[in-house]
């Protein structure tokens, strides 16, 4: 054999070797947990054929604790750059098998010398992440390690979308980055996000709970809103980051892929004209509403389990992708509290970030009231989505299907927040309040004072009738040109696309400015 041929022997052997990470008995553990390893999930993630691997020889630095003795290729990270539909992504993906994919200051030099990467080229960037944290051996090195993660996420942030994907353990700071990237998900009962776990949270608090209650994905799929998805298994996650990307561009500078449709723009619904119930009082389901006007009744929702008063996700109109905000009557009425405020406001900046179309469709009795919101500081978290709408430059099409009251009429894509094309359906009631509210406020003395049960009942429906004609409709606010139209329900799909095909060619600023100081 010639030299050249030993040389590429041990070249297959040693690629072979670091491939299977920390051995076929972590790999089987890993499996009995139920879980699959990095290299299986990207297998999983990206186009047949298309990984190319950097960095699989790296090896760590760490000479404590006997680490100069245990060398494992790799390093307990997966990096390199594939295709997912054609379009290229850079991915990391943590091996447990390795020292329990503890972040070691080799892994994050490999991490970032891919992020690096993906923001060079416009790129999305995806983590998968399943690692005991930072390396407990190699002390701040891995700490600063994190850092540098870290930083890279913030001034990648509104350039390349950052998805991570929680598949095992994340503790500790670790994770910090996936708060900083735009997409977190989670996997149900394999993964854990906290900050400590549930034993050192028993040493300091007291407290008994379990890595499930403490930060498994349905707690930060519902109650911290930490995860924007929740998936079953890891097939159905991997599945879903794919489905993500199909909704959202390479980089800021890019348009989101175009998808083709049979669906026609003049595809008119009928069950719009009668989905506003009788009473104002009574709730129907707008998930309807926004499956009939989507191509192909499409919708991929974001945050699914989280303030569901509010519903916040991508679809695609006449090909194009946009962002849908809508409040959900059928939830708290739809009331916009500090939850529902957090959730779109983040939202409304991503689609913004990334030139995805606003389309944003109101029915909202207003702000939630009482000491609970107000000392969690709706004012703040409410000003949060304020500010996202006034911000937003993206093409912002607006329709008022029902009520738009007081402060959550502004804040819900207004004109006044430099809205483009407002619509309003002939159930629209655009005021500062309900008539009940308003009645109570202007005649609660009158009404208080008439005794007779009878007349006081009189007085409240005249009074709230007289309300009503004024400004409970959609006509006060079309006179004064705060809405384009109104229109007929059963046409909104063809107004809204015609409206977007109209703003293709949006140019909008924002004065010059070191970067903005939002009210976080
Ligand atoms: C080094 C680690 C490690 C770590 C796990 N391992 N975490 N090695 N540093 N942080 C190793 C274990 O020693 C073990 O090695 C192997 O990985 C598998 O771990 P197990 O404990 O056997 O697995 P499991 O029972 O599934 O438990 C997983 C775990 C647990 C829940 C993640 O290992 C754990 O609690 N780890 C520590 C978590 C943590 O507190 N990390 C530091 C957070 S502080 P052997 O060889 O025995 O198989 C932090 C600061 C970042 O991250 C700050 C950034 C600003």
């Amino acid at each position: 054999m010639s030299i050249q041929t030993d040389k590429i022997k041990e070249l297959v052997e040693r690629r072979k070797a670091s491939k299977i990470g920390g051995g076929q008995k972590r790999i089987d553990s890993q499996h009995q947990k139920g879980k699959l390893t990095a290299r299986e999930r990207l297998e999983l993630l990206l186009d047949e054929g298309s990984f190319e691997e950097y960095d699989a020889f790296v090896q760590h630095r760490c000479t404590n604790f006997g680490m100069d003795a245990s060398h494992i290729d790799g390093d307990g990270v997966v990096t390199g750059h594939g295709t997912i539909a054609g379009r290229s992504v850079y991915v990391f993906a943590q091996d447990f098998t390795v020292n329990g994919g503890s972040l070691s200051k080799t892994m994050s030099e490999k991490i970032c010398k891919v992020m690096d990467m993906a923001v060079k080229n416009g790129a999305p960037f995806i983590g998968l992440n399943d690692s005991g944290g930072a390396r407990i051996q190699e002390g701040i090195d891995s700490l600063a390690g994190y850092g540098e993660i870290f930083e890279r996420n913030i001034l990648a942030s509104g350039v390349i979308p950052q998805i991570s994907g929680i598949f095992g353990p994340c503790a500790g700071g670790a994770v910090y980055s996936p708060a900083l990237t735009d997409f977190t998900l989670m996997v149900e009962n394999t993964s854990y996000m906290f900050l400590t776990g549930p034993s050192v949270v028993k040493s300091v608090t007291g407290e008994d709970v379990d890595q499930e209650q403490l930060g498994g994905a349905s707690v930060h799929a519902s109650k911290s809103g930490v995860a924007h998805f929740a998936a079953h298994d890891e097939q159905e996650g991997i599945d879903t980051i794919k489905k993500l990307l199909s909704f959202i561009p390479s980089n800021n500078r890019e348009d989101a892929p175009f998808k083709e449709t049979e669906d026609r723009t003049d595809r008119t619904d009928d069950l719009l004209n009668e989905i506003i119930p009788d009473s104002p009082n009574k709730a129907y389901d707008m998930y309807k509403v926004i499956r009939s006007i989507v191509d192909d009744g499409d919708f991929f929702e974001v945050h699914a389990k989280f303030a569901k008063n509010i519903i916040v996700g991508f679809a695609h109109m006449n090909g194009r992708s946009v962002g849908i905000v809508a409040n959900q009557p059928g939830v708290l009425a739809g009331v916009l509290d500090i939850n529902a405020s957090r959730k779109a406001a983040r939202f409304v900046r991503f689609c913004d970030a990334f030139n995805i179309p606003l389309v944003t469709l109101v029915d909202v009795p207003g702000f939630l009231c009482g000491t609970q919101q107000e000392y969690g500081a709706i004012i703040s978290n409410g000003a949060k989505l304020l500010y996202a709408y006034g911000e937003a430059t993206v093409p912002k099409v607006t329709v008022t299907l029902r009520k738009s009251y007081g402060g959550a009429h502004i804040v819900m894509s207004c004109k006044q927040l430099r809205g483009d094309v407002n619509y309003a359906w002939p159930t629209a009631n655009i005021a500062v309040m309900g008539a009940d509210g308003a009645v109570g406020v202007l005649y609660g003395k009158e009404i208080k004072a008439e005794e007779d049960p009878e007349k006081k009942k009189a007085l409240i429906a005249e009074k709230k009738k007289e309300y009503d004609d004024l400004f409970c409709n959609p006509y006060q606010a079309a006179q004064k040109g705060y809405i384009e139209d109104v229109i007929e329900p059963r046409n909104t799909r063809f107004r809204i696309c015609r409206a977007l095909e109209q703003l293709s060619s949006k140019s909008e600023g924002l004065p010059a400015k070191k970067h903005d100081n939002l009210p976080l």
